[in-house]
């Protein structure tokens, strides 16, 4: 079948077959390959992306719920000039980034979180990154990271 969808801000057209998941469409198909594929059974959130914004494990959607909706990725997270964004800087600052397999994922639920909730708790933080499993850091740092672009991007924005 062919799908369209609104792929990090841009429209892309793909023939794939009927009845894949988003997560390969994205992958395999789109030659996206930021989406990690961790258990495929919508239990670690590597393949977390944004579906309309929401946080989704893209393992979990068909590739034909995800057509003429807008999805975002790692790929779509960056700045324009391909460097990393606020977020992304900071998860390499804290020590965030280990092996890195969960950090696609993992920026993509602290953006969720951030665009849905601003100025969360780190409570709020945890809970948010809860589908999301890391392997490596034992999350203090992630948690870190986040709450740090939370406070810097307050701080922003009271000087725009
Ligand atoms: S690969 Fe989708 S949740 Fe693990
Ligand atoms: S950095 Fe290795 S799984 Fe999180």
């Amino acid at each position: 079948m062919k799908y369209s969808l609104l792929l990090n801000n841009q429209r892309v057209e793909v023939e794939a077959p009927g009845d894949i998941s988003l997560l390969k469409l994205l992958r395999e198909y789109l030659h996206l390959t930021g989406t990690k594929e961790g258990c495929d059974v919508g239990e670690c959130g590597a393949c977390s992306v944004l579906l309309d914004g929401k946080l989704v494990n893209s393992c979990m959607v068909l590739a034909a719920q995800a057509a003429d909706r807008e999805v975002i990725t790692i790929e779509g997270v960056c700045l324009p000039d391909g460097s990393p964004n606020d977020l992304q800087q900071a998860f390499i600052r804290y020590g965030a980034v280990q092996c890195g397999f969960c950090t696609p994922g993992m920026i993509l639920a602290g953006e969720a979180l951030l665009a849905d909730n601003p100025q969360p708790t780190r409570t709020e933080i945890r809970e948010a990154i809860a589908g999301n499993l890391c392997r490596c850091t034992g999350y203090q740092q992630i948690v870190d990271a986040i709450e740090q672009t939370s406070l810097s991007r307050k701080e922003k924005k009271g000087h725009a």
